[in-house]
């Protein structure tokens, strides 16, 4: 530990499981003061119990705006600024082409893609001059998976959200990146792959496609984010940072 983010501000939405939670305990382990999300009250409670230290839960749901004023509603209160912010609550759902339903359409775009606009978008006002950006997109931003066009054509959004808002924060300094997982050993992964036995299949024959042969550690990603947030990324602007033991690079 070397509280590299001592007196830092972060956010982590969808901070109580997987990605989210390995790096809002990387973060707090650094000396932030770490605010997360995630619809689930319990979840919420149980993460904050968990990591201890400087963390607050705020529940609600990105997918709605009054929810997410009620985020930096919670952190005004008690901070003039933020350091960070980790755009990371999102999911999906299986539905090949042909059976897409418009809820299927509306339920994972509203997350993944209106969620981190304007959990980026409200976040201004507090957003430090200087601060970092960080959004989860996924390997298949660039790449196609059966069944799985809606999700991988938001993830496709959000990293272009990164190539534009640059553009747009330039005047403050903040710079925005992508953090794109590859196949990551989660609790959102095993409800994907349906869980149990089920999922460990599936995840093993993913591994063998990987050249790193093996899945990938929720805090793996997360160190690679909070490279991202820290100083020593200070030129790094507008990437997408894949973090996937080469899936995307083959
Ligand atoms: N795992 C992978 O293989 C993988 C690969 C590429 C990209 N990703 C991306 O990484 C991110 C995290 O995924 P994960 O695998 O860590 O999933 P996870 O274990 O299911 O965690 C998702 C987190 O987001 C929260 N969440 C979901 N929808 C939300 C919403 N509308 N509002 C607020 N919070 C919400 C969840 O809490 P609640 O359910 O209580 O809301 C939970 O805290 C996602 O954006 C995902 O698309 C994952």
């Amino acid at each position: 530990m070397t509280n590299k983010f001592d007196n830092k501000v972060v956010v982590v939405t969808g901070g109580t499981s997987g990605i989210g939670l390995a790096t809002t305990k990387a973060f707090a382990a650094e000396g932030a003061s770490v605010f997360i999300t995630g619809r689930r009250q319990e979840a919420l409670d149980a993460a904050v119990k968990q990591i201890g230290g400087r963390v607050t839960g705020v529940r609600g749901d990105m997918s709605r705006l009054a929810d997410i004023d009620r985020l930096y509603d919670a952190i005004q209160q008690k901070h003039s600024q933020i350091d960070v912010v980790f755009a990371n609550a999102g999911g999906g759902e299986m539905a090949p082409l042909g059976t897409i339903t418009e809820e299927h359409y509306q339920s994972i775009f509203d997350t993944n893609v209106k969620g981190v606009l304007f959990t980026v978008q409200k976040a201004l006002p507090l957003l430090k001059d200087g601060a970092s950006v960080i959004l989860t997109g996924s390997t298949t931003s660039i790449s196609g998976t059966p069944a799985f066009s809606v999700y991988s054509a938001t993830k496709a959004a959000v990293r272009n959200f990164a190539r534009n808002w640059i553009l747009d924060l330039k005047d403050r300094r903040i710079r925005v990146n992508a953090i794109s997982p590859g196949v990551t050993d989660t609790a959102g992964l095993d409800e994907l792959f349906g869980g149990g036995e089920q999922a460990q299949g599936t995840k093993d024959y993913l591994a063998s496609l990987i050249p790193a042969g093996r899945v990938g550690q929720p805090e793996e990603t997360a160190k690679a984010v909070l490279f991202l947030a820290s100083d020593e990324a200070s030129f790094v602007n507008g990437v997408e940072l894949f973090v996937d033991g080469g899936q995307a690079q083959i």
